[in-house]
């Protein structure tokens, strides 16, 4: 998605802005731009497509320097990647602005501003907001009024900062349906759609909320909500360091993640259940009458989040005996849902700021649900701040676009609902031990998973050439087998389908041949017996067969089967992080054999603030 940094100082504030468009380069991107206000306040602009190295070869060939400046990363929404489409874009008089999100009315508003006579340099909604500011600029007030009398015409979703050469000693804000923060400084101030951006500057920040328009000077933030009315927004202090986005040894993020997940999974347990028992700080005493009174659980979330969702269901029902539905996003925020009593409303997301699960959380909030819990990697995020009750995963920062220890402790705090809901109803102090200890367990399961990783690396050479891979799971492991799919096809493009094995022989059986591989994944429960007769189905007609299974399953080797055998002992609550861990670890080692960018997938986006 696309990026927003911005400074303001008495230094030379490129580096600043480069490094920070560097550290959103996870986010995924096609173009980057800057535009600087010199010393004598003259607007310089440099865009590139490609990588923020290619916007600093630019510069370097064409010195840009200045105290006051905004830059950002573009993912293309509205016209092709290209360098008239990258922002920052420029009205008269010097006057630049960025912006993330979508501008549902620029159609209405183009044709308006070009029979006034401005003229487009773009196909960007962008191009629309800084023509409308110049617009009422020019009628005179300052540039802060400009901006405000301009979103109030906007239709969509936007973050946008603005700066001008009629005003070069600001940049105002504003923000609706997309982040942006506001980083503070001693005698500079700094903006960013997200915290990572501006790490090594400061860990000060305030964020802005929806409607806000703010106006950043070195040495003030003056801001005001929807009505006009100046308002104090909090002032948070991050805990994250600025090298907690850092590689280190590894190869990939993603291959970092994958391995900080014992840690990330203990991280996300730890002061929640201590001696066997769920601690009431775990959700906080708020949340306690909240489950009390829980008679149904629903679940919204998009791509990984939803899977983690879909595991957790099957898991509610089963260990809480409470009736669960889980629902993707984009379909929940467009429909009028029929709310059962006292239905608890739960979303799921790494990064608490994907559109279409905050646009449900906003739905929810009028649809007569019993509470909102927002189980997300992000602290500071909108997801957060917007819910009743929150729950933290705690993986650290994911910069990987494909997820992997935000999905696991995902699932992992998912547990400690379950353990939450099930004692609220009922269930024994023996049946939380049990259910706690099991939990706890996960990490060193987890390390013991990551062992087989030679193993997998080895298989993962077959998958070079192919172009279809099929997932097949049953109960838990079906969402997990949808996981894994996502994984495959995200990180390696090959095409992969997920079914539910009983569904094999209603359909996609007909796809199975000796070059369709098709990857099971069978830990030792009640539907092992099951799974295994519809893998029989696979084997009789020649597909190759590559089945990660419990120790104890009794399936073995055999000509067109590959059988990889997982940790022993696995329960029914663990399997589904434990089983992630091969299908991670498989398309990881698939992708970097067909040398495809790993942590930034073509066309794919971290951070999905657009719907
Ligand atoms: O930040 P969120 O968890 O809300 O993001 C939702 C999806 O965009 C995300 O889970 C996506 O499917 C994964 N990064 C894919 O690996």
């Amino acid at each position: 998605m696309c990026g927003i940094v911005g400074a303001i100082a008495q230094r030379d504030i490129v580096p600043v802005l480069v490094e920070g468009l560097r550290r959103l380069e996870y986010r995924g991107y096609d173009s980057a731009g800057i535009a600087v206000l010199n010393g004598s306040g003259a607007l310089k602009r440099v865009r590139t497509v490609g990588k923020v190295q290619i916007l600093q070869d630019a510069i370097d060939g064409s010195p840009t320097h200045g105290p006051i400046g905004i830059a950002h990363t573009r993912w293309a929404t509205h016209g092709v990647p290209s360098e008239r489409n990258a922002h920052p874009h420029i009205s008269d008089d010097g006057l630049a602005i960025v912006h993330n999100g979508i501008i549902e009315n620029h159609e209405a508003l183009r044709a308006e501003l070009s029979a006034s006579g401005y003229t487009f340099t773009s196909d960007t909604d962008t191009e629309v907001i800084a023509h409308r500011i110049h617009h009422h600029l020019k009628k005179g007030g300052t540039l802060l009024e400009a901006v405000g009398h301009t979103v109030a015409e906007l239709e969509g979703a936007y973050a946008l900062a603005v700066v001008s050469e009629s005003d070069p000693e600001r940049i105002i804000l504003a923000r609706e349906g997309c982040p942006v923060v506001i980083g503070l400084g001693k005698n500079e101030n700094f903006v960013a759609s997200d915290i990572a951006a501006l790490l090594p500057q400061t860990r000060t920040f305030v964020f802005l909320e929806e409607g806000d328009v703010a106006e950043v000077t070195r040495t003030s933030v003056r801001i005001t909500d929807r009505s006009g009315k100046p308002v104090e927004r909090k002032i948070h202090e991050s805990e994250l360091s600025a090298d907690a986005a850092d590689k280190g040894q590894y190869a990939h993020f993603m291959l970092k993640e994958i391995h900080e997940q014992p840690r990330a999974v203990a991280d996300t347990l730890q002061e929640r259940v201590a001696n066997g028992r769920l601690l009431e700080a775990a959700f906080g005493p708020a949340a306690t009458e909240v489950f009390a009174k829980t008679e149904a659980v629903h679940i919204i979330a998009c791509g990984t989040s939803y899977h983690a969702g879909f595991v957790a269901r099957y898991l509610i029902e089963q260990l809480a005996n409470i009736p669960c539905s889980v629902e993707i996003a984009s379909e929940f925020r467009y429909r009028s849902p029929v709310v059962p009593r006292n239905t608890l409303f739960v979303t799921i997301s790494q990064s608490g700021e994907t559109a279409d699960t905050l646009a449900a959380l906003r739905l929810a909030k009028q649809a007569g649900y019993l509470s909102s819990l927002a189980i997300c990697n992000v602290p500071e995020s909108s997801l957060v701040r917007e819910s009743e009750l929150v729950m933290l995963t705690r993986a650290g920062p994911e910069i990987g676009v494909a997820s992997t220890k935000a999905f696991t402790t995902q699932i992992a705090a998912l547990g400690l609902l379950v353990v939450a809901l099930a004692k609220s109803h009922g269930a024994t102090p023996e049946q939380e031990r049990t259910l706690v200890t099991r939990l706890v367990e996960l990490p060193g399961i987890i390390e013991k998973t990551l062992a087989l990783d030679p193993i997998i690396q080895d298989l993962a050479k077959r998958f070079v050439e192919k172009h279809h891979a099929l997932f097949l799971g049953r109960g838990t492991m079906y969402p997990i087998a949808m996981e894994g799919s996502l994984k495959l096809k995200e990180i390696s493009y090959i095409h992969a389908e997920a079914y539910a094995a009983g569904e094999l022989k209603h359909g996609p059986l007909a796809l199975v041949d000796d070059d369709m591989p098709v990857i099971a994944v069978a830990p030792n429960t009640d539907l092992l017996e099951k799974l295994k007769s519809n893998l029989m189905e696979v084997k009789a007609r020649g597909g190759e067969l590559i089945v990660f299974a419990d120790p104890e399953s009794g399936m073995k080797s055999s000509d067109g089967v590959t059988v990889i055998t997982m940790p022993k002992h696995v329960s029914y609550i663990q399997a589904p992080v434990v089983y992630t861990i091969p299908l991670q670890m498989l398309s990881y080692h698939v992708a970097t054999a067909r040398g495809t960018d790993v942590d930034k997938p073509r066309n794919l986006a971290k951070s999905v603030t657009v719907e």
